[in-house]
């Protein structure tokens, strides 16, 4: 790819944003941070309010939360704006106020990731370090006809790589924001603009008529967060077993778990079963990832103190549990 003919192209066409028309680091900041989660359309009267009440990094770190929410109200995703205060604060602190300007002190500021540090370094300060955001993987994924599929970090690992290569023989804040508007207005997902491209003729993609099959980017399944309260009840005997019924796991044995975040409502709801359980130990907390769940458990040691009535609860020895099938989650739970 020719970096200079996408340079050229971006001079002779690109929009004068207010974000633009600026070198203030700081307008820049807050540009890239709204625009990184917002529509371009939507952002502008917010980047003038903002601007207007926070007009540089002192005036945000002293910014009451209530009205820096109230000035942001309705764009969405305000964690962002909690961050860029906490940022501020610290920018104020050990900066003197002054927005640093590495990349290695920007990423150590709350908020700043891979992409506004790179965004920041190639615009504000002019030096060569990619910023990708989904453009730039739609791009250069057409562009060297990679079809991996970009959900994958080791896959953007890749188009991380070449975007810095480019970036190294390009003028840095033009390269970045030329693909970024070559990526909203002409190598767009749907129906890319390819005879207006000034970059078409090295566009592999292109050649093979794929280039709206690119980026490839696998499904995303929903992901469903449950908290268990996880009891690793023991006995002299040994420890409590269940034989899991529900369908993930069906048959396997585990430690009886329940969904809640108490411990209490889980000893009241035991206890109602005629079951006793002294707490002994404090909560640790694991997490276990499936496809479509991600477990939040909070573990507690206890002991089985009485229990009336019959249960699915099984006590085993140390070395039958080793010889039981057991769920992955349970069993490096005691490992751990
Ligand atoms: N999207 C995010 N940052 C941008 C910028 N500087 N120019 C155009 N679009 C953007």
């Amino acid at each position: 790819m020719q970096t200079k003919k996408l340079e050229t192209w971006y001079l002779q066409h690109h929009l004068k944003f207010a974000f633009r028309q600026t070198t203030d680091p700081y307008r820049i900041w807050v540009s890239e941070i709204m625009l990184q989660q917002t529509q371009l359309e939507t952002v502008m009267p917010y980047y003038e309010r903002f601007l207007s009440l926070y007009p540089d990094v002192v005036a945000l770190s002293e910014a009451q939360d209530e009205a820096l929410k109230k000035c942001v109200e309705g764009i969405g995703y305000y964690r962002r704006f909690m961050l860029m205060k906490k940022a501020a604060i610290m920018i104020v602190k050990d900066y003197h106020g002054i927005i640093p300007d590495t990349y290695d002190a920007l990423l150590a500021l709350p908020g700043i990731g891979l992409y506004t540090a790179g965004a920041m370094m190639s615009i504000a300060y002019h030096q060569p370090y990619g910023a990708v955001d989904g453009n730039v993987i739609r791009i250069l994924s057409r562009q060297y006809n990679i079809q991996e599929d970009m959900r994958q970090e080791k896959h953007k690992h890749v188009i991380r790589k070449i975007n810095q290569s480019l970036i190294e023989q390009a003028n840095p804040p033009d390269y970045t924001q030329a693909m970024m508007d070559l990526g909203r207005t002409i190598c767009k997902p749907k129906n890319p603009l390819c005879e207006q491209c000034p970059i078409a003729e090295t566009c592999q993609a292109y050649e093979l008529g794929i280039q709206q099959t690119l980026p490839f980017m696998s499904k995303l399944h929903s992901v469903k967060e449950i908290d268990y309260i996880v009891l690793v009840i023991f006995s002299k005997d040994g420890f409590v077993l269940r034989k899991r019924k529900a369908s993930l796991l069906e048959g396997m044995y585990e430690y009886p778990q329940y969904e809640s975040e108490s411990i209490q409502h889980v000893i009241n709801m035991l206890d109602d079963q005629g079951i006793i359980i002294d707490v002994i130990g404090k909560a640790v907390e694991m997490q276990h990832v499936f496809t479509h769940q991600r477990w939040h458990m909070h573990i507690y040691q206890c002991r089985l103190i009485g229990q009336k009535i019959d249960t699915d609860w099984q006590i085993y020895r140390e070395d039958e549990i080793n010889q039981l099938p057991m769920a992955t989650a349970h069993r490096k739970i005691r490992r751990s």
